[in-house]
């Protein structure tokens, strides 16, 4: 039980920093009022990918900005907030702890309640900004630079996962497969990008498991990796793009089946697509395809709220506040790692 539960023109503004982004946004009633991204992917590229104490120190320089920015967008006042939401994991440690000290700070200051969010979590909440309409029971496909999971949401605060990761994560593979092909980080917009101009003409292993439901990336990413080095063990050149449309038509293909696979299983009409590999256009289309023929509709945030983001943080904790969930006290911890299912 919490006080706004039931509380009219419920504003939240939300802090996240878990990665490369630091960013806020203000939401009423689960509709953006005002939002703010400072991205860090041009520094980080320098060095081919995410270095955790330049990051953290980013977000030190860039978060009283960020979030100043989108209270002026909002045209709203601190006053006007009824609560401060947060990103409490997962992610890098030092990242995340700049946003909760942060939030913590201003939820003291202003009097106002706090309330820590599982970053998973509001990747899958970021379908509720564009698509009112999305009610559970529906598929949830769960895909980001950390996590690749099928889950069965029940309800906006229940969730089944029917399928995970035996190994890498299918953003991970993305980025992996990338930096062997000389792209720059980050990886998977970068695959997308380069295979629109090749043809899905490698031969790709298919890896069967024994949970059908369950995924696995580094087969494919080894086999991906054999081959390139391969070809330059005997000095042959290699057709880029042809490898980055084979490699990403097989990692989608397979996202793709497994939600369809459960949504049939279950017997539910709807699939949400999240995390920042719901941003490649391939997927939507392949997802899409396979779901066609079953009456299943496919629901994806729009790109800019796929890959990480404080609306999604602020229409998770939206869900949660409505639910009754307990506000989080000022001893809020940062974590690395949370749980999908225990950890809200
Ligand atoms: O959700 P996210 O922004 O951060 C995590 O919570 O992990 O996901 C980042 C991952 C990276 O691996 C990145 O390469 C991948 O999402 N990604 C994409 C695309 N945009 C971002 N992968 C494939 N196609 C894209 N267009
Ligand atoms: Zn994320």
């Amino acid at each position: 039980m919490n006080n706004l539960q039931n509380k009219e023109n419920l504003t939240i503004l939300a802090i996240e920093s878990s990665c490369d982004e630091t960013a806020c946004a203000i939401l009423r009633d689960g509709k953006i009022l005002g939002e703010c991204i400072s991205t860090q992917i041009e520094i980080h590229r320098l060095y081919g990918g995410v270095v955790p104490e330049i990051a953290s120190r980013n977000h030190v320089l860039s978060i009283d900005a960020v979030v100043k920015d989108a209270l002026n967008k909002s045209g709203l006042n601190k006053e006007d907030i009824d609560c401060i939401a947060v990103t409490k994991g997962a992610g890098l440690l030092g990242s995340l702890l700049v946003g909760v000290s942060y939030a913590k700070g201003l939820a003291f200051a202003l009097g106002k309640p706090l309330i820590g969010i599982n970053h998973i979590r509001g990747h899958i909440a970021a379908n509720y900004i564009e698509h009112p309409e999305l009610t559970p029971p529906y598929v949830g496909l769960i895909v980001s630079g950390g996590h690749s999971a099928v889950a069965l949401v029940n309800s906006k605060t229940h969730l089944e996962i029917k399928g995970t990761t035996a190994d890498d994560a299918c953003g991970e593979a993305f980025d992996k497969v990338a930096r062997v092909l000389g792209l720059p980080y980050p990886g998977g917009p970068e695959i997308e990008k380069l295979a629109k101009e090749g043809t899905p003409c490698i031969p790709m292993p298919k890896v069967k498991m024994k949970n059908p439901l369950d995924f696995s990336y580094s087969g494919l990413k080894t086999a991906v990796i054999n081959y390139v080095h391969n070809a330059s063990q005997k000095g042959e050149e290699i057709n880029k793009a042809d490898v980055a449309c084979s490699f990403q038509k097989s990692a989608v293909e397979m996202l793709a089946e497994h939600a369809v696979l459960l949504a049939n299983q279950e017997n539910v009409k709807s699939i949400a697509i999240a995390g920042g590999v719901a941003a490649n256009g391939a997927l939507r289309e392949a997802v899409e395809s396979k779901a066609e023929p079953f009456g299943i509709k496919v629901y994806y945030p729009s790109k800019r709220l796929c890959t990480d983001n404080a609306s999604m943080i602020a229409s998770e904790a939206y869900v949660q506040i409505r639910s009754g969930a307990e506000f989080s006290s000022l001893d809020l911890d940062a974590h690395a790692t949370l749980s999908l299912i225990t950890d809200c």
